[in-house]
């Protein structure tokens, strides 16, 4: 028994370290570079790209078509869907949120 609370512990704080390392802001570091620090860069004077102020189930679905290839993409999307294409779902989510959270 005491085994086995030892393992609950232990799997808990691997969990919740796990999540720490990739939270929002660390994933957004990834994008800050072209978006701006709080989402208000438009990257190289294009229509769109301008990230703050948008809800949450916006972002994200842009995000997901960006992941699987459907956002419509040019060279410099490329770079960008490089990085997104590594992200997990999990991550996809927290990233999101992040930027959801930016005041227009
Ligand atoms: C190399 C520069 C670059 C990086 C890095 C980058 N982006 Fe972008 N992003 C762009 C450009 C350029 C556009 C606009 C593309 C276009 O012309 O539609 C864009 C567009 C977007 C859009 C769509 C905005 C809209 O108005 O439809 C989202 C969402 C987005 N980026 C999220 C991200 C996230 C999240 C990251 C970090 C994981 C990231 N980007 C990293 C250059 C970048």
């Amino acid at each position: 028994m005491k085994f086995l609370l030892f393992l609950l512990v232990m799997s808990t704080l691997f969990v919740s370290i796990g999540f720490a390392a990739r939270d929002g802001k660390t994933l957004y570091k990834k994008c800050r570079g072209c978006h701006g620090i709080n989402g208000r860069h438009i990257p190289f004077e294009r229509k769109s790209g301008f990230l703050a102020g948008r809800n949450k189930e916006e972002i994200k679905s842009i995000i997901q078509a960006i992941k699987n290839g459907s956002y419509p993409s040019d060279k410099l999307n490329n770079i960008m869907q490089k990085t997104i294409s590594k992200f997990s779902d999990a991550e996809v989510e927290v990233v999101s949120e992040y930027i959801s959270r930016f005041k227009k």
